[in-house]
Order: structure tokens, then C-alpha cells, then sequence
């Protein structure tokens, strides 16, 4: 049985893209699949593990969920359009600088819930932070370098260049009864 397919005029990070899908394929299927953009993730497909988030006009939206033909005329922001030209986004060095990301499966759809979050606070606290990546899952790093590299991102962003993570974000927590490195 043929399947009934659909051009749409999509406007993925800043680029108008005319393409054709099956007209029941969701974003996160389109973006893969027929744009090559390959950074936002399939988990769960069921909205349970944020994997998939992708901005639509600047909010965080779980990409498995959203048909894409319902996506034509609203901007649409993946992680492939974070660089700032041949630079890292902030929260993308932070990340690297912290080794907020492990395996990285999840990092793309938590930074840009965190890109989201701060677009709309600048100082957002740490329970902010915790609240606005309460729909994304990470495996691996038990998100105490996530939120550390989100504040300190925050920092940079808001032109702060004196903030520094604490010591124990860079080299962990010291071992009981030795000495903390000292920088
Ligand atoms: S893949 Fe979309 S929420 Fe899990
Ligand atoms: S870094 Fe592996 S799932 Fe988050």
C-alpha cells in the first residue's frame, strides 16, 4: 500500500528546506531521515526521555511527538544550528570542558533545553535548572556535571568571567581523609 506523502517548506535553524515526507512521519523521523540531521536522537518515541527535543520558536519540544507536516512557517532549531560560525555555543564548551557529557546520546536535547531555559533567565538557579531538564534522561553521568556545565555556561553568557566551577566539578569529590588538588 502506497504511502501518502507531503511537501512542506520546513525552516530548520535559520534555512527555509522544501521536503517531501510521508505525511504521517514525525519531526524527529523528517529531521533524521529525510534532512540528514542526525544529532537529534530516537529514544523512546513516546515522550518519556527528551532524547528527541528540538526548539520550535525557542521552546523545547519533544520532536517523537510532533507531526512534522504541522511544523511548516514556525522556526524549528536543532543542535547542528548552536555553533556561533566556528564556535562551540557556550553551553556546548561548558559541556565538553566538563565532561558533562559521557556516552552524549542525550546531550543534544538537554542543551537545548538548557539554550531554551536560558534565553529566558539568565541566572537561573539550580533548582530552575533541575525543573527545566525534568523531562530529559541521562544514563550516564548522574547530572551533577550537566547542571555544573549549565551554570557555569550561564556565567559565560551573562559575561561573567570571574564565576569558575567548583573544584569538585572539574577533578570530583575528594577522597576521604586525602587532600582536595589544589588549582
Ligand atoms: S524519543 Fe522523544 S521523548 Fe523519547
Ligand atoms: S551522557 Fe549518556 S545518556 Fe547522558
Amino acid at each position: 500500500m502506497s504511502q501518502q506523502s507531503t511537501t512542506r517548506t520546513l525552516r530548520v535553524n535559520g534555512e527555509p528546506q522544501q521536503v517531501a515526507f510521508a505525511v504521517h512521519h514525525s519531526l524527529l523521523e523528517v529531521l533524521r531521515e529525510e534532512l540528514g540531521l542526525t544529532g537529534t536522537k530516537h529514544g523512546c518515541e513516546l515522550g518519556e526521555c527528551g532524547t528527541c527535543t528540538v526548539l520550535i520558536d525557542g521552546k523545547p519540544v519533544l520532536s517523537c511527538l510532533e507531526l512534522a507536516a504541522e511544523c511548516e512557517g514556525r522556526s524549528i532549531e536543532t543542535v547542528e544550528g548552536m555553533m556561533q560560525g566556528n564556535q562551540l555555543h557556550p553551553l556546548q564548551s561548558c559541556f565538553a570542558d566538563l565532561g558533562a557529557a559521557q556516552c552524549g546520546y542525550c546531550t543534544p536535547g538537554i542543551l537545548l533545553a538548557a539554550q531554551a531555559l536560558l534565553a529566558e533567565n539568565d541566572s537561573p538557579t539550580r533548582d530552575q535548572i533541575v525543573e527545566a531538564l525534568s523531562g530529559n534522561l541521562c544514563r550516564c553521568t548522574g547530572y551533577h556535571k550537566i547542571l555544573e556545565a549549565i551554570e557555569w555556561a550561564a556565567a559565560r553568557l551573562r559575561g561573567d568571567d570571574q564565576y569558575q566551577p567548583p573544584n569538585s566539578a572539574i577533578y570530583g569529590d575528594p577522597v576521604p581523609g586525602k587532600q582536595a588538588k589544589d588549582v
